[in-house]
């Protein structure tokens, strides 16, 4: 069934899982990352970002999400991923979306917090779940500009959490969207003083390319959502160029599968990694 944020992520918070956000980009992403929470018994958030509707409209991709999590077997958030636009966040819920983000990292702390608090009243009116982001991930959220990381600074993370009292908060800890260009580096410490002074659902965004090990850590220092999108893209990448390479005559059903196991497969990695599996 179809969920809020909030409420998968306090269950979370409850038994100490972290929970997959997964981008997706087209039916078949879809189908397979909802497989995997299915297979694994677990509770997943889907996910469509504003850097990505120049290739998957947001009136196409939005119902299909909408539609796949009511159905499911689990619950299911429809999550908004790095909204800045007010009138694309708000036809994100008019789809039916139960959760937003508004991603405020590029403003002054006041500016974010002061946007941040418009896009909560208009989720209430939705009843929906709203992320916000305190500090700047780095790295390129798609695919084109490479942004400058700003990492989290505890007293800033407490300031904005006491102002808009946010669902869910996005923290900036040395996590890098896209492929790591070096080892990631995770400020651990940096991350739980964050946890002691805030007291939602902490969120790392960057997910592709972290070891088992550090999500466990994050997950115990209360990161409670986690982003995934590269690893799940470049997996369907993989596995539909082994396929061409193997088959002269491809049909083109065979393609489509192989894109729905390859997302399959590449979530229920990280279901696994956040031990959400058997929690839904
Ligand atoms: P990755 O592409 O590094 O997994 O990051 C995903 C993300 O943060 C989406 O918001
Ligand atoms: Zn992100
Ligand atoms: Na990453």
């Amino acid at each position: 069934p179809l969920v809020t944020m909030k409420e998968i992520l306090q269950k979370a918070d409850q038994s100490n899982y972290g929970v997959g956000s997964f981008n997706v980009v087209n039916m078949e992403t879809v189908i397979g990352v909802i497989k995997a929470a299915e297979e694994t018994n677990s509770p997943i958030i889907l996910q469509a970002a504003e850097a990505r509707l120049r290739y998957s409209p947001l009136n196409l991709i939005g119902p299909i999400m909408v539609a796949a999590a009511q159905k499911a077997k689990v619950p299911v958030a429809v999550h908004f991923d790095h909204g800045s636009r007010p009138e694309t966040i708000k036809q994100a819920l008019d789809f039916g979306f139960t959760s937003v983000m508004f991603d405020g990292s590029g403003l002054s702390l006041e500016e974010n917090a002061a946007k941040t608090i418009e896009v909560i009243r208009l989720a209430k009116r939705y009843g929906a779940s709203v992320e916000a982001e305190i500090g700047r991930v780095g790295g390129s959220e798609d695919g084109l500009e490479n942004i400058e990381m700003a990492i989290t600074q505890v007293q800033d993370a407490k300031e904005f959490f006491e102002r808009t009292e946010v669902d869910a908060l996005a923290v900036a800890i040395g996590n890098v969207h896209g492929v790591y260009k070096s080892e990631p580096n995770l400020q651990f410490e940096r991350l739980k003083g964050i946890d002691e002074v805030v007291a939602a659902p902490l969120v790392l965004h960057g997910g592709s390319g972290i070891t088992v090990h550090d999500f466990r850590r994050c997950i115990q220092y209360g990161i409670k959502k986690i982003n995934v999108q590269t690893a799940t893209l470049n997996k369907v990448v993989e596995r539909v160029r082994a396929l061409c390479q193997q088959n002269e005559k491809l049909d083109y059903f065979t393609y489509h599968q192989c894109i729905i196991n390859a997302a399959c497969e590449s979530a229920k990695g990280h279901i696994e990694a956040f031990q959400s599996n058997n929690q839904a």
